[in-house]
């Protein structure tokens, strides 16, 4: 069959890394790739957050299946413009995309359906708020209603931090906005990843991420500097309490709403005391998460995101091999701030790229026969073994066999597991 994969990050190189090993894929293209993917699959330049564009090329290029990577294209319906043309996608409709567009939306569905997680209130404009924030008291945390790419969250340690999050907010900083307070929880956090035709569902994984740039998880928030797979945290006791208590009965208070969620649903959990509470759900998979899973799971991956979107997911199951993946992200000096651009990566080329090993990309590109790095966060080196360790090992072996002065990762992925 034709796929098609939206997307240019680690979390597509990952994606068409596994669809690829799998035979029933025959044409694989990526939009808009990068220069790792381009060694696995077809690139091409296409706006992936227009309907139109993607849905031309999809019908000129004879597509049979569309995985959707990212939230934004999600966000802005174009699955149902696919799926209203008749194509088999991978991703959830726009209505159901706002379990991760919008944090009130999440709030009211998991009221709906009594799944746990904070307290919360909504305003709409800044002194309600700023009252409401003193009278709670800190720590307290503070949600601009949106997508903010990850940026619109602050834990606040004092009311005054928490004021002036809010500030921002209606200082236009995102624009039309909307505020969610929500009670501080305290904990570990852990991600579950599962997959939901609109009825049944599927765990496909869990994983624990490294959000902070610095090693000791110091300095501001990324959007991840490595993650790890499983999550020891989530026992299956865990899982089967999220399972029955969270997912579930979203996934049923969804189709309910006449909002089917079919897609992955990523779950970020809140574990204390051996109870889990939801944080926020995202409507994809994770990145680096996915980098951690696809390598654990391998070609099947294929088989289980066309039963998804075919509405049978009932009819599958995942194969788990008793093992572990770990992934750390090599980000380009400065990042999460303003970084440097272009800088050659070299000896990407002599690693080695096994079910083992392999180094996926997400922000390069290729220019006069160099690799040159062109994002924020550029290389996943993705290790797996039957222990944590051992993954560990292989992932830090591609990390230190990489050429690149301008470039940095975390030396203590998976600390907290190992
Ligand atoms: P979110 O974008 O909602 O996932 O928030 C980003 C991060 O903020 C989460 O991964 C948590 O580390 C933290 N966070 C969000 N909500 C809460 C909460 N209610 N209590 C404690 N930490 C939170
Ligand atoms: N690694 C966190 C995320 O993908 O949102």
């Amino acid at each position: 069959m034709n796929i098609l994969i939206l997307g240019g990050g680690g979390r597509e190189h990952a994606l068409a890394w596994a669809i690829r090993q799998n035979p029933k894929c025959d044409r694989l293209i990526v939009a808009p790739g990068n220069a790792g993917i381009a060694e696995v699959a077809e690139c091409a330049a296409l706006d992936i957050q227009s309907r139109a564009e993607v849905l031309e090329f999809a019908q000129e290029n004879a597509i049979d299946f569309v995985v959707i990577g990212p939230e934004a294209p999600l966000a802005a319906g174009v699955s149902d413009a696919l799926r209203n043309a008749g194509f088999l996608v991978f991703g959830p409709s726009q209505a159901a995309a706002q379990l991760e567009a919008s944090k009130t939306f999440t709030k009211e569905i998991c009221d709906a359906c009594g799944a746990p997680t904070a307290a919360w209130a909504r305003f709409t404009d800044g002194p309600s708020a700023r009252d409401y924030v003193t009278a709670q008291g800190a720590p307290i945390v503070v949600k601009a209603d949106g997508l903010a790419a990850g940026k619109g969250v602050t834990v606040a340690e004092t009311v005054e931090q928490a004021h002036a999050a809010i500030d921002l907010i209606f200082d236009g900083e995102f624009g039309e906005m909307s505020v969610v307070i929500e009670e501080f929880m305290d904990g570990e956090e852990a991600s579950f990843f599962i997959l939901s035709d609109g009825v049944n569902c599927l765990p496909v994984g869990t994983a624990q991420d490294h959000k902070r740039v610095g090693d000791g998880d110091t300095g501001p928030n990324t959007g991840g500097m490595g993650a790890y797979s499983p999550a020891p945290v989530l026992t299956q006791t865990l899982q089967d309490q999220v399972m029955d208590r969270i997912v579930r009965p979203t996934i049923a208070e969804m189709a309910r709403q006449d909002m089917p969620f079919q897609g992955v649903l990523y779950a970020g959990l809140m574990i204390k005391d051996g109870q889990a509470r939801l944080v926020e759900y995202n409507v994809r998979f994770g990145d680096p998460e996915c980098q951690a899973l696809m390598m654990r799971l391998g070609g099947q991956i294929l088989d289980l995101l066309l039963a998804c979107a075919e509405n049978r997911l009932d009819s599958v199951s995942a194969n788990w091999a008793d093992d572990h993946a770990l992934t750390v992200v090599m980000a380009a000096e400065g990042y999460p701030g303003s970084y440097v651009k272009g800088t050659a990566i070299k000896g990407l080329s002599d690693l080695p790229q096994t079910s083992f090993q392999m180094t996926f990309h997400a922000g390069t590109a290729e220019k006069d026969g160099q690799i040159v790095a062109t994002g924020g966060r550029v290389l996943g080196c993705t290790g797996r073994g039957a222990t944590l360790a051992e993954a560990h090992e292989r992932a830090y072996a591609l990390v230190d066999a990489i050429d690149w002065p301008q470039g940095f990762c975390r030396r203590d992925i998976g600390w907290r597991a190992l």
